[in-house]
């Protein structure tokens, strides 16, 4: 028997391609899809099972290139009404199946985290006060953060950082405090900076008390830097934060890196410094917030920096405590609970 022409055989094809897109457009339900499949594909009169039955009639020459043509057509076929039954099933919008009284899909709104909205109201004060922003790393070596702090090698004082040791040398930083170093040994003063991040420590969580948190460390160098500084520029900031009638007030402390050191208290506003029993307070009408001193001289020389020329003063502030007086919470624990309903609250200023 004579090989059918090959070009006819592709003629053929392609008309069957172009009906199909037009049948394809027709089809509205998966009845309609079921009817199409068998038109094509049945075992016994599809349309593709009878064109493979002409290809017998090719000769051996031929056969691979019209096989080729009608094994392409197949697959597209079979693409095309995956790709129908798939629509049907998942109707886009105004296409078959829809059903345009279903509610529609909610979208819900994120919301910038309490304590990053509080912290970019730290850093856009003391920015207007020509101070850079800075970080460090949360993994630390115990060289920055203890050694170069002068904390001596098994110094009581390191009883109260006592913390999460990857190995001997390294741990998870308790306080920003070691940025200061990093930041000293690669810029001569002036040093103006602040440092906001996450520290931590080995803590049983409660109430007021997080194994992980967030600091902004502050550090000023320069010639003729006094005391005086340090109070005028913590009270200007305190004030700005919780308004001017703000009481301060600034307690001798103890840092083995500031000498001399002080901690700042604001007055109570949860009980306006009136309840004995108040349960922020303890009844004392003043809350600690910030730990603060002048820059130890052994700092400055662990760092290259001639404390007969230079002095400084350095802060550290505890995020959460003073964002939780700020607006009110009662459980540092929320901050951290993930609750769109607790940070939908706060907004950016
Ligand atoms: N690093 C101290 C802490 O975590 C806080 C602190 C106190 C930072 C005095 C300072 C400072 O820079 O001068 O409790």
């Amino acid at each position: 028997m004579p090989s059918p022409d090959l070009e006819k055989f592709r003629i053929a094809i392609d008309a069957h391609r172009a009906k199909l897109a037009d049948a394809c457009a027709a089809v509205r339900d998966a009845a309609g899809l079921e009817e199409l499949r068998n038109r094509y594909l049945s075992r016994k009169r599809g349309f593709v099972t009878l064109l493979f039955e002409d290809l017998k009639k090719f000769e051996a020459a031929d056969k691979p290139a019209a096989g080729q043509l009608l094994n392409l057509l197949k697959t597209e076929i079979q693409e095309k009404l995956a790709a129908l039954e798939e629509s049907l099933r998942t109707p886009a919008a105004g296409g078959p199946g829809v059903d345009l009284t279903l509610p529609g899909e909610r979208l819900t709104w994120g919301a910038a985290h309490p304590l990053r909205i509080f912290q970019r109201e730290i850093e856009s004060i003391f920015q207007e006060m020509g101070f850079g922003i800075e970080d460090g790393p949360e993994i630390e070596t115990d060289y920055y953060n203890f050694e170069a702090l002068n904390f001596p090698p098994n110094h009581p004082a390191r009883d109260d950082w006592d913390t999460l040791y990857i190995n001997d040398n390294l741990l998870l930083r308790t306080h920003t405090s070691p940025v200061q170093i990093r930041i000293m040994e690669k810029h001569k003063p002036p040093i103006r900076i602040i440092i906001p991040g996450k520290v931590y420590r080995r803590e049983t969580p409660d109430p007021t008390h997080a194994a992980m948190f967030f600091q902004v460390e502050g550090l000023v160098v320069d010639r003729n830097v006094t005391f005086a500084h340090l109070k005028g520029t913590l009270e200007y900031f305190l004030k700005r934060l919780f308004g001017d009638k703000l009481k301060t007030r600034f307690r001798p402390s103890f840092f083995p890196f500031t000498e001399p050191s002080a901690e700042v208290d604001i007055e109570c506003l949860a009980c306006g410094q009136k309840d004995p029993a108040c349960r922020v307070c303890g009844g004392t009408g003043w809350k600690e917030i910030l730990g603060s001193g002048m820059v130890d001289p052994q700092v400055f020389k662990n760092v290259n920096i001639d404390p007969e020329q230079y002095s400084g003063w350095a802060f550290g502030l505890g995020v959460e405590r003073t964002a939780m007086f700020a607006y009110g919470i009662p459980d540092i624990r929320y901050f951290y609970e993930n609750d769109l309903r607790f940070t939908r609250q706060f907004h950016l200023k």
